[in-house]
């Protein structure tokens, strides 16, 4: 059976209890360099996963056989590995077991709800900025080509009134959380791994 597993943003503290206690029973665990780091008391048997996903399928499925755990970040099924593989192996050899999304954990600590919240992602494209920007509550997932200051061009080349909350680093001890002005998120500031909360301004 495989098991992916979402471990939420990255403190191990966010990891939930089915999660962990399916990682421990696992005979293989798989993930990135920095998900492995998180679960450094497994003794089994670790395997890095590199960007080649066609791979990992054919590994996966060659070894359903085997209790296998594949760490996925945050919630498995937002804009994470959860889709690419309940799209390709049998659902009666896949559990998903679900996550804290570093989204979730970004509106605890503003805090807001969540209600009528419009997630999207900026991960290997160009997202449709019309439309992002239509909506009064916003997350976005970036990646290092869209991220708050291309989000806040994106904003002024509109005219909106918004507000960019800014969450770095998530659950680890240099988290940071900061609201701007669209005007203030010039091209010179660099940010950590972030997620990007656009609001329409008050
Ligand atoms: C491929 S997406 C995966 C999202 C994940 N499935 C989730 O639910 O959180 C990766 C992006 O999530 C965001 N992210 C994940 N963990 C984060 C953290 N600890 N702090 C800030 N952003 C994070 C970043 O935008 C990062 O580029």
């Amino acid at each position: 059976m495989i098991y992916v597993i979402g471990i939420g943003p990255g403190d191990q503290d966010y990891l939930t209890q089915a999660g962990a206690q399916i990682i421990n029973g696992a005979e293989i665990v798989i993930g990135a360099k920095r998900n492995l780091e998180s679960i450094k008391d497994f003794k089994g048997l670790k395997l890095e996963m590199g960007s080649n996903l066609e791979e990992l399928v054919i590994y996966l499925k060659a070894n359903t056989d085997k209790k296998i755990a594949l760490l996925a970040s945050g919630d498995p099924l937002i804009y994470g590995i959860g889709k690419y593989l309940s799209e390709r192996i049998p659902h009666t050899q896949l559990n998903i077991v679900p996550g804290i999304s570093a989204v979730q954990y970004m509106f605890s600590r503003i805090p807001l709800d969540m209600n009528d919240l419009y997630i999207t992602s900026s991960h290997g494209k160009k997202p449709d900025f019309d439309r992002v920007l239509s909506y009064p509550k916003v997350a976005m997932v970036t990646d290092h080509l869209v991220g708050p200051s291309q989000i806040a061009q994106e904003i002024l080349r509109r005219n909106l009134k918004k507000v960019v909350i800014v969450g770095e680093n998530l659950t680890y001890s240099n988290e940071k959380i900061t609201p701007f002005k669209p005007e203030e998120l010039t091209d010179e500031i660099k940010f950590d791994r972030n997620v990007v909360v656009i609001l329409d301004e008050k």
